[in-house]
């Protein structure tokens, strides 16, 4: 169960404003509940996990059997929302350093030509399966590394072996992966037309790398569902999702512009990336919404801990507390004490972990950053599915506090729209000219 602590807010807001705000996320939660808000047609993830099927699971279970009898790597093909959330939850099940199961790679989460050479020369003499993941089927980092993955193993299985080794995850009926998949005869899992990329952990998109990397999808989805009867059942003052919409808004409205997530475990590094994705995709639009950033504690106290004690005073923290470690050690003493550390002799690393966390959440308090902790007993596939949902939900909250759409991204295509032009892709070519002439004159 997730718990909001907020020590580190005292006396930094007034009680009054964050009661108008919990009220305010009250009734935005009624909005999602009854699809009357912005972007009501992208609501589907909010029913995901009490409306995922039995055999669905199954189906998908069935795949990464598959997958781990055949490969020693599977490579997730995705970007954004559509490799994120698998990496964020795998990345905090799997071992550090694993020495079996199947390993989960990346491609075409970036265009760099170094990355992907030295895969494909890597993936040479190994056993590999591919899940390749687009909603739209046409998204260029994707589908760029999935065409010589592609021709990488028609090379190394042949072609008749290609519906052994790779998995579509996309739309149920338009996009070039679509089509491709049919051709190849692919077995494709569908993404509901009403739940978007970052919005779509709990589908497919998510489900089949985590439980090829071995990790319990279904303990993943029953905290998922833990989580939508939380926020269904728990009234506002105790209901974490709209606690954490509110505490976040009312700092922002105070002039807090950036919200930093902490984490004290490497494992959540790319819980992290994924929440970034989710909320900045969701809420920076028409010139507002948080401007989310992320560290890991205590590495980057020894690279961004000055700046955040120190920085104009527009930051505030959300820290993921774990309270339990999976594994632990107890320091030992050593003779002479040749190091100076027998002081926390006896004591175990997640101890000094937790202490070094409390002292910076003082710290940054006194000197005027506020933090919100959000507190996890252990971190497990339970608990991560519970996280997962609490900040979708709580996002979708957060979005209509804000009052933009959180469930789309108009402001990603103005990148895309200049790429096309400078690649000289065809219906761009007039554009093509104006993008080079207006690169031109900024060299000049
Ligand atoms: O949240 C989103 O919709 C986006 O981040 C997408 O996930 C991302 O752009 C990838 O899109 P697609 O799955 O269509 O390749």
């Amino acid at each position: 169960m997730i718990q909001i602590n907020t020590r580190f807010l005292k006396g930094m807001l007034s009680q009054q404003d964050v009661e108008t705000i919990l009220q305010q996320s009250s009734e935005c939660a009624k909005r999602l509940e009854e699809k009357t808000g912005l972007g009501n047609d992208f609501l589907g993830w909010v029913d995901l996990p009490s409306t995922i099927k039995t055999t669905q699971l199954e189906d998908i279970q069935a795949t990464a059997r598959q997958i781990q009898n055949h490969s020693e790597y599977l490579v997730v093909v995705g970007i954004g929302g559509s490799y994120l959330g698998a990496r964020a939850i795998i990345e905090a099940n799997q071992a550090f350093f694993p020495t079996q199961g199947v390993k989960i790679l990346y491609a075409g989460h970036h265009l760099d030509a170094d990355y992907h050479a030295e895969l494909l020369e890597f993936l040479q003499d190994k056993d590999f399966s591919i899940n390749v993941i687009s909603k739209s089927g046409t998204t260029t980092e994707p589908a760029l590394a999935f065409r010589s993955l592609l021709k990488l193993m028609q090379k190394k299985y042949g072609s008749d072996k290609l519906a052994e080794r790779i998995f579509s995850t996309t739309d149920a009926q338009k996009g070039a992966l679509k089509k491709l998949s049919d051709e190849y005869n692919l077995k494709t899992f569908t993404i509901p037309d009403d739940v978007g990329g970052r919005y779509s952990v709990l589908t497919p998109v998510g489900l089949l790398p985590i439980a090829a990397a071995g990790i319990s999808i279904d303990e993943f989805v029953t905290g998922a569902k833990a989580m939508r009867q939380t926020v269904l059942t728990q009234p506002k003052e105790s209901n974490p999702a709209l606690l954490y919409a509110s505490y976040r808004n009312a700092l922002y409205q105070s002039g807090k512009k950036i919200e930093i997530l902490v984490n004290y475990n490497p494992r959540l590094f790319y819980l992290s990336e994924w929440w970034k994705q989710l909320y900045g995709e969701s809420e920076g639009k028409q010139q507002k919404g948080i401007f989310p950033a992320s560290v890991s504690f205590t590495s980057d106290l020894h690279s961004m801990g000055q700046y955040i004690q120190d920085v104009e005073r527009i930051l505030f923290e959300s820290v993921l507390q774990v309270q339990q470690p999976q594994k632990d050690f107890t320091i030992e003493p050593v003779q002479g004490d040749p190091d100076g550390l027998n002081y926390i002799a006896g004591k175990t690393l997640s101890y000094v972990n937790e202490r070094a966390g409390a002292g910076t959440g003082l710290a940054h308090y006194e000197g005027g950053v506020p933090a919100l902790e959000i507190e996890i007993p252990k971190i497990s596939p339970h608990s991560c599915g519970e996280l997962v949902y609490f900040y979708e939900y709580a996002c979708g909250v957060s979005g209509y506090l804000l009052q933009v759409n959180p469930f789309d991204q108009p402001g990603v295509e103005a990148y895309k729209k200049n790429m096309f032009a400078l690649l000289g892709k065809k219906g761009f070519e007039q554009a093509g000219k104006e993008v080079e002439a207006k690169l031109k004159n900024l060299s000049g």
